[in-house]
């Protein structure tokens, strides 16, 4: 058929994407950690929120658990890149626990100023999704002073005591758009409500959200690779859907679906801050074994954010 010989699938490879400065110092930091103490090792909550990641890690022995009295006296501990509360410090150190902490500097900064308006006696509105890792964490900085807002209607139930004295901060991977939105809100209501001089949604979450703005005018679907618990990467999905685009979230290719694509799309593709470059190379050459793809790099910003090792584990690397 003539069409077919000529129409060949077309792949906009967005830049940036995939991999964080937050999340490579994590898995980094994890990496090391089994090399030098050796299996087990446990890790308090999922290293990044990806599935390939965590079982990797799973076989070569990381133990993944949710509380910390599923951890043996005296073994060693990791908390994971979406930090943790000083509950739980506590309770690890308690239980004599090498606690090693790879939490993101970015969600570090979140739990530094809550601390600070907490102690100037603020009542903080977090904007975020309840029971999210980070979110947890957070809250558990200052639980009396802190009030989660999920949406903008929100806003409009929240009870404050004091109106002059509150500030808002945010989640780190949360949708650019809602959150403006809600924040317009929240200033609405309480026009005097304070904020920390910069945004709290991280470098990483508002490019690859801005690589996907800007690219998928252009696209017929966009696949954003990475896994369902990821709220970076749902984000991505959720999106390219609102500005009308066929929109996937995959863990690997083995999630797609061929009769979902033709040789004539074009489609973006990009990958969640917890996904790995190598599960992106894999839906390339799904892409291309099916429908002939050509593959364009469209680099929208530059990035070169790297973070330092926690401080116990650059002892270990000298
Ligand atoms: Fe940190 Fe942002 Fe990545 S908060 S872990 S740099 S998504």
């Amino acid at each position: 058929n003539f069409c077919d010989s000529v129409l060949r699938m077309k792949i906009i490879l967005a830049a940036p994407r995939g991999f964080c400065a937050g999340v490579n110092m994590a898995i980094t930091s994890l990496d090391l950690t089994l090399e030098r103490f050796g299996p087990p090792v446990y890790v308090y909550h999922e290293i990044v929120h990806n599935q390939y990641v965590v079982n990797s890690f799973r076989d070569r022995g990381a133990v993944f658990v949710e509380q910390i009295d599923e951890v043996p006296e005296g073994s060693v501990l990791l908390f994971s890149a979406h930090g943790v509360s000083p509950e739980v410090r506590q309770a690890a150190k308690a239980r004599n626990l090498n606690a090693i902490d790879a939490t993101c500097p970015l969600v570090t900064k979140v739990h530094l100023e809550a601390i600070k308006y907490a102690k100037a006696g603020y009542t903080i509105i977090l904007i975020g999704h309840d029971g999210h890792d980070e979110v947890i964490g957070t809250m558990g900085e200052a639980p009396e002073a802190i009030l989660l807002v999920e949406d903008e209607d929100g806003v409009d139930t929240l009870e404050v005591a004091d109106e002059s004295k509150l500030a808002y901060l945010t989640q780190t991977t949360l949708s650019v758009d809602d959150a403006n939105r809600i924040i317009t809100r929240l200033r609405k209501r309480f026009p005097g409500i304070a904020s920390p001089p910069k945004d709290d949604i991280c470098y990483a979450t508002q490019n690859r959200q801005e690589a996907v703005r800007i690219l998928s005018d252009d696209a017929d679907t966009v696949v954003v690779v990475g896994s369902q618990n990821s709220s970076n990467s749902q984000r991505l999905k959720e999106l390219a859907a609102e500005s009308g685009q066929k929109a996937f979230l995959i863990d690997s290719p083995d999630d797609l679906d061929q009769a979902d694509f033709s040789k004539g799309d074009t489609v973006l593709l990009t990958a969640g801050a917890s996904a790995p470059e190598s599960l992106v190379q894999e839906t390339i050459t799904w892409l291309v074994d099916l429908f002939d793809a050509t593959v364009e790099v469209k680099q929208i910003r530059e990035e070169s954010v790297q973070f330092p090792l926690p401080k116990s584990l650059r002892v270990l690397n000298n």
